[in-house]
């Protein structure tokens, strides 16, 4: 029976200033997902691996299936998938480990049936992945995933996404020290009213930024990437937020914020070298706080989801 095997991208959702409506996709780490079409009616989880046992194998309850199955009765077709999941990131990172999941799943589905539907007309049924995995159907994580680069999400109603320009020479630097945050909690303890003064420097910041990566203007990026509402609520959940920011920016890098919701910090560098002098530096500040931490120096991803075999 036809099968495919696909590969989607971490991302790093929010980028500092843009919470919810800003993210780029990294090219390692990701997810593989191998889908086969079947006789039998209906979705099957037949294996998940990497995850310590941890996700629902229940398709009701596991974000890759329910995002399918949410593409499925789009398209009011009634196939059956056996599907195996190979989760190569962790869980609760800050890295959009649901997200790299449900777009691996919508992606080859998409594939399977012959591409039915172009790529972004899938994100609203990623997006349901993450509705189940944290309450909220953001896309910040889902869209760069699955459209590959920067990307923006102007309204979620009507859903209005954006590609942004990718400098030339922009680097990310990623580390995830080994502690776990779920998304769900992250959320939770956010303030939901905000001053009037800090949501004028949220959205100067935002159009900075992205008006540096349109310009290629590096010093913007820089002076932009700061968060006055997120970061100082979340940055306590993450030992060593403060210091490990601090040794980012003294190692050269732009500017530096919480992946997503965390515990992985990202920074971004105007060049390769200074990427991976920041990763060190990142790197050995968790060290001293006997925290270990996996590193990852990647240029932004354009592609996005890959089709491997
Ligand atoms: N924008 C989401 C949040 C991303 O910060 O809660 C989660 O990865």
């Amino acid at each position: 029976m036809k099968s495919v095997k696909v590969f989607a991208p971490a991302t790093v959702a929010n980028v500092t200033c843009g919470f919810d409506v800003l993210g780029f996709a990294v090219h390692e780490p990701g997810d593989e997902v191998i889908m086969q079409l079947t006789d039998a009616k209906g979705l099957c989880i037949k294996d998940i691996k990497g995850d310590d046992g941890v996700l629902p194998r229940d398709v009701d309850k596991n974000t890759v299936t329910v995002a399918i199955k949410a593409y499925l009765d789009h398209l009011q077709v009634d196939v059956g998938v056996d599907i195996y999941l190979e989760k190569k990131m962790p869980l609760g990172s800050g890295l959009g480990s649901s997200a790299a999941s449900a777009v691996a799943g919508v992606y080859g589905i998409n594939e399977l049936l012959d591409r039915p539907l172009e790529v972004s007309e899938l994100l609203p049924f990623a997006m349901q992945g993450e509705l189940l995995a944290c309450g909220e159907p953001h896309a910040d994580n889902v869209a760069p995933a699955l459209l590959g680069g920067f990307v923006l999400i102007r309204s979620y109603n009507p859903l209005d996404v954006v590609k942004i320009h990718t400098p030339k020479n922009l680097f990310a630097t990623i580390v995830h020290p080994q502690i776990e945050i779920a998304t769900k909690d992250a959320r939770s303890i956010l303030k939901r009213n905000l001053l009037l003064k800090d949501a004028i420097r949220q959205w100067g910041n935002i159009g900075g930024l992205i008006t540096g990566l349109f310009t290629e203007d590096y010093q913007l990026i820089s002076r932009s990437m700061e968060d006055v509402i997120v970061e100082p609520v979340r940055s306590m959940l993450i030992p060593g937020f403060d210091q490990v920011k601090a040794s980012a920016l003294a190692a050269g890098a732009l500017g530096c914020g919480i992946s997503g919701s965390g515990p992985s910090i990202f920074s971004l560098s105007s060049s390769v070298e200074t990427a991976h002098q920041v990763a060190e530096a990142m790197e050995a500040c968790f060290r001293e706080l006997d925290i270990l931490s996996d590193v990852f120096v990647s240029p932004v991803n354009q592609q996005g989801p890959l089709v491997i075999s």
